[in-house]
């Protein structure tokens, strides 16, 4: 797809200034029909009710993150049961070094020892690790079962429990076997974020300055202060922005989904050279906006005040600007292997301007080269 194609096609996701939030459900299409997105507290009690009106099977496999369990398992098997599903639990560490090949065979087993039919239900339970490796197993159990996402982190409510991604990790690079699974539903109940650490709620507002920055310059400036103590109205407002872009392009195959790897080229390098798990996918995320930024700055002629707001922004909302210490040769050459690479050029997600991005190959390598040093080096 075209520069041109791709700028036009972002301007229908920047929203209208008189829309402040999203109140209703939010409803997205696919290739198969739809499913439905919910946001708000309290929501795990209505699990049940809201799985019987799929009718589906009568089993609810759920697969939790173990943390996520101790402190809302009940509650998610008290509503389940009321509304007459059967249950069983099976439970895993959450953390990146989760998100691993070596996980799938015992929970297909799990489920086959449970007897889980076609018809049946995973309920994946917890953050964006989990709900990727539960998705992927229910994408591949019995070649595809239901899937509902009851995702606990801030980052998996605005991000990975939207689209349909599952899959793993391998040792040669992030997310490198998977499958597209849509969910049959969404439910985040914002009351979980309450026993988040800090850490892990601040990696998620990176991927909420991500979409001000690449869709919604109303959301980015509620946020340039920091985050708003009730999330909801944010959270349903980068689902809404991600929702349109999968619809645009369920399967990324026009182009429209890498918008929302606005960052992320840089952000996924950091992560796998520093070895899974030591930044947080949110903060490696935060320190390839701001590369992206100064980067959009030499390519595209971002204004010299939106770089400044969306380093402020970061930094308000308690995210890195660098990531120092990394071998600066990996880096470049896990840069040479992302997915993004057609033809041996890097194409990047860059921003002209707070609320719009494109993907351009048009980036010279001594921009991208100063880039890499001004935020992987401390400065002298
Ligand atoms: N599929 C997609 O489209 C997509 C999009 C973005 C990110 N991702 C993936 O998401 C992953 C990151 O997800 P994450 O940041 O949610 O990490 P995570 O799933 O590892 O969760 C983070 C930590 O928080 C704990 N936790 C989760 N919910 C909690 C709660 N309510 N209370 C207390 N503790 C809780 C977990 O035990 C874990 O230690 C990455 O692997 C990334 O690649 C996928
Ligand atoms: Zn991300």
């Amino acid at each position: 797809m075209s520069v041109k194609l791709l700028a036009a096609s972002l301007t229908k996701l920047s929203f209208e200034t008189s829309v402040p939030v999203v109140k209703d459900d939010i409803e997205v299409k696919n290739r198969s029909g739809s499913y439905k997105i919910r946001v708000g507290p309290g929501l795990l009690a209505e699990a049940g009710t809201e799985l019987a009106k799929l009718k589906l099977g009568k089993k609810a496999a759920i697969i939790a993150d173990e943390s996520v369990a101790k402190l809302y398992a009940d509650r998610l098997q008290q509503s389940l049961k009321a509304a007459g599903f059967e249950i069983c639990l099976s439970t895993l560490a959450g953390g990146e070094t989760s998100k691993d090949m070596s996980r799938i065979t015992p929970l297909l087993s799990f489920l086959a020892r449970n007897k889980v039919e076609r018809n049946d239900t995973v309920l994946a339970f917890g953050g964006g690790v989990l709900g990727d490796l539960a998705g992927f197993v229910a994408a591949i159990y019995l070649r595809g079962v239901n899937l509902v996402h009851l995702p606990s982190t801030l980052l998996a409510m605005v991000d990975s429990s939207v689209g349909g991604k599952t899959g793993v990790n391998l040792p040669e690079g992030k997310n490198l076997a998977g499958v597209f699974h849509p969910p049959q539903l969404v439910l985040s109940d914002t009351d979980t974020l309450k026993t988040l650490q800090r850490r892990e709620l601040t990696a998620g507002l990176a991927e909420v300055i991500k979409y001000g920055i690449i869709a919604d310059a109303e959301l980015f400036a509620q946020i340039t202060d920091g985050a708003p103590a009730d999330l909801t109205p944010v959270i349903m407002r980068c689902v809404k922005i991600k929702a349109r872009v999968v619809e645009a392009d369920e399967h990324e195959t026009t182009g429209e989904r890498a918008l929302l790897n606005f960052g992320h080229t840089l952000g996924h390098a950091i992560e796998r050279v520093a070895g899974y798990g030591k930044y947080l996918h949110g903060e490696a995320v935060a320190v390839g906006i701001h590369a992206a930024t100064l980067l959009s700055q030499r390519t595209l002629g971002l204004p010299a005040e939106d770089v400044e707001a969306i380093k402020k922004t970061l930094v308000k909302n308690g995210l890195p600007l660098q990531a120092l210490g990394l071998n600066i040769t990996e880096i470049k050459q896990v840069l040479a292997q992302d997915k993004k690479v057609m033809d041996g050029v890097n194409r990047w997600v860059l921003s002209p301007k707070i609320g719009k991005a494109l993907v351009t190959s048009k980036v010279k390598p001594a921009d991208v080269d100063a880039v890499i040093e001004e935020v992987l080096t401390s400065k002298k």
